[in-house]
């Protein structure tokens, strides 16, 4: 495994279940140490992916590579190097958090793997419920033993499906840092989640499914600046009388507001509008954001 090759690629991928086609040839790469954002509204397709690169379904067409490997030529190899937190939370029945945990590092052929499990249990608070059976967790709890289950293994790749669904507001700021400081460790990371605020500040790069089919894929931040407005307020000191421009979306006593195209500059807006420097009092500046973009891209043709 070089340290450049492709952690995940996704090559033509289709799905389909009966004659219903859930995922249309859908293509993206993952690259080495980021974090992805695997987004999209519900039934777009995202689990559908997910589910070919770990096995559990088989693709209808293309191809998942993890780290150079097709995983239905070599599933042994890419499931020992993915850790996989599924959307659907599954029942152990009766083993209590620490049995779980012992067994999956056992199966993956790390049974003395003590260390790792303290350190993993702590981190995501679930020490002191570490003698506490499944049945016997919280909602979050449960959701947290699964991303416990899913880093026993010291996995290279991490697929985190709604890893905080159901999850308290401290609890999700805490996981979204143990995420980071995965990334920090050298974990590239795959996630999808609907919070599309915490997505903007996590993900390094999105990619945006709608449908079945890749809408957009690229760094986070530029796709927001290629597929959002920005919004300038002219702050004025004394009441203007009506003015006409195709940018101005409200005019109100003391306040002109604009949505400005990523390719114009607030300069050459107000150089348009030719307003007299000294009835300005000021200037707000606000960047799209993600859900922006996401709106703009599933909005339409939905
Ligand atoms: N096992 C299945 N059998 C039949 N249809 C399925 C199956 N699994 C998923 N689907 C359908 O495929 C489509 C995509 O589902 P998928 O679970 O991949 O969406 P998703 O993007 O993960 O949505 P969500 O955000 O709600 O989790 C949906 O229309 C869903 O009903
Ligand atoms: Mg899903």
């Amino acid at each position: 495994m070089s340290a450049d090759q492709s952690p995940l690629e996704i090559k033509g991928l289709r799905k389909s279940y009966g004659s219903f086609e859930a995922v249309k040839g859908v293509s993206f790469d993952v690259r080495p140490g980021e974090i992805f954002g695997l987004l999209g509204p519900n039934g777009a397709g995202k689990t559908s992916i997910i589910s070919v690169v770990v096995t559990l379904e088989r693709p209808s067409a293309g191809q998942a590579l993890v780290f150079g490997q097709d995983v239905q030529v070599n599933p042994r190899y890419t499931k020992s190097v993915i850790g996989y937190v599924p959307q659907e939370i599954i029942n152990h029945g009766f083993f209590n958090v620490e049995e779980i945990l012992s067994f999956y590092s056992g199966y993956f052929g790390k049974r003395k793997n003590q260390d790792r499990m303290e350190w993993i249990l702590q981190r995501l608070q679930l020490w002191e419920h570490r003698k506490k059976k499944v049945k016997q967790l919280s909602g979050g709890m449960k959701r947290r033993l699964l991303i416990a289950k899913a880093l026993v293994h010291e996995p290279k790749l991490l697929l985190l499906d709604e890893p905080t669904a159901g999850v308290d507001i401290e609890l999700r700021c805490s996981l979204w840092d143990f995420v980071v400081e995965l990334k920090k460790m050298g974990v590239t990371i795959l996630l999808t989640t609907h919070y599309l605020e915490e997505a903007e500040k996590l993900c390094d790069r999105v990619a945006i499914i709608h449908q079945g089919e890749l809408r957009c894929v690229g760094e986070t931040h530029g796709l927001i600046h290629e597929l959002t407005q920005r919004q300038v307020v002219v702050v004025l000191k004394s009441e203007l009388k009506p003015i006409r421009h195709p940018l101005l979306v409200a005019q109100r006593e003391h306040e002109l507001e604009f949505r400005l195209p990523a390719s114009m500059a607030v300069g050459e807006l107000l150089l348009e509008l030719g307003l007299d420097m000294a009835v300005v009092q000021d200037l707000r500046i606000s960047e799209g954001s993600l859900e922006d973009a996401f709106q703009c891209i599933v909005g339409e043709k939905s």
